[in-house]
């Protein structure tokens, strides 16, 4: 027995966006297309009546808690809140008995934290499916929004580039994994001293992979340009030195003017304009960052049902 409907199959996470294979993510992908349209024409869409999703929060969110709040109700489930200074995680009850505790009382986990290996050992013993809402290593749900709105805007991903720029964050290898599994070229530019790590990347390091040392060259020919933050949530002691080091990786005009006349502009948000982008960038035609923070919703609620009930027929 797990949670508080049985499972339909066997117990699925995703932790990381290459627990799904790429046959499962483009099953996901036209089932957010399905789910999608059916949002769009206000037809109710109750695949997870009754089940329950808690959201555990160890850091700050604005659109990673509604989008899977709102989600959860339209997919006729409920949904339970929780942050570390409100729930025992504060007064320091061990992870692993808050995932036993918790995944015995609902169907579906997800939680936002810090290390990998936090979440990693959350789902060792969870009862039910959990899904990595943020950690330092890795944002997947992100990624698969970030997909779906390429496909969307620009069609077919494989074998198109996408130019990171900036810093080698979890958005950085989210997108590395995802270039992998589905096959697109991947421009990183970063500033010294804040590139890929190359044993988290392996050696060789993939095919898919170049890096660069001029944002420029990055963008050069790109399908999409994208950036996050100079100074992600949990680095905030170093945000002064980062200032300075990424001065030169901001996503201006000049970047976008290098790309392909059809690229366009994502961001997974919260932007800072003036620095990792120019306001006239993001704010410009080709920035698609309000559809990438929409389809947060939509690429969410296709992964809950299938970490539940699976492929729907
Ligand atoms: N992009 C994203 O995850 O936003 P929040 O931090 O607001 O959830
Ligand atoms: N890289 C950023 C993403 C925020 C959604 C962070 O981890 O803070």
């Amino acid at each position: 027995m797990s949670g508080a409907t049985p499972q339909t199959g066997p117990l699925r996470h995703f932790l990381q966006f290459r627990d799904l294979s790429r046959t499962e993510i483009q099953y996901v992908l036209d089932r957010t297309r399905l789910i999608k349209n059916k949002f769009k024409r206000y037809e109710p869409h109750h695949t997870l009546h009754d089940r329950n999703l808690a959201m555990v929060f160890e850091k700050a969110s604005t659109r990673t808690r509604v989008s899977f709040e709102a989600g959860m109700y339209q997919l006729g489930g409920s949904v339970i809140h929780l942050t570390t200074g409100d729930s025992q995680l504060g007064r320091a009850e061990p992870i692993e008995d808050t995932a036993r505790v918790i995944s015995r009382m609902v169907d579906v986990i997800m939680i936002r934290t810090f290390e990998q290996t936090r979440i990693e050992r959350f789902a060792a013993h969870s009862r039910v499916p959990v899904i990595n809402g943020l950690t330092n290593e890795f944002h997947p749900c992100q990624i698969l929004a970030d997909i779906f709105t390429f496909i969307e805007h620009q069609g077919p991903i494989e074998g198109k580039t996408v130019a990171w720029i900036g810093d080698s964050n979890n958005m950085a290898y989210t997108w590395l994994q995802a270039a992998e599994i589905l096959g697109f070229n991947l421009h990183v530019s970063a500033p010294a001293g804040y590139q890929l790590d190359a044993k988290r990347i392996g050696t060789p390091a993939p095919s898919v992979l170049q890096e660069f040392a001029d944002p420029m060259e990055a963008c050069r020919g790109a399908h999409l340009v994208t950036t996050d933050v100079w100074t992600s949530m949990g680095y905030e002691a170093e945000n002064e030195e980062r200032r300075h080091a990424f001065a030169d990786w901001c996503v201006d005009a000049e970047m976008m003017a290098v790309a392909d006349p059809s690229a366009i502009f994502m961001h997974c948000l919260p932007a800072h304009r003036g620095e990792e982008v120019t306001g006239d960038v993001i704010d410009g035609p080709q920035s698609v960052v309000w559809d990438e923070a929409e389809n947060r919703l939509h690429v969410q609620k296709a992964l809950m049902e299938f970490l539940l009930l699976g492929r729907i027929a």
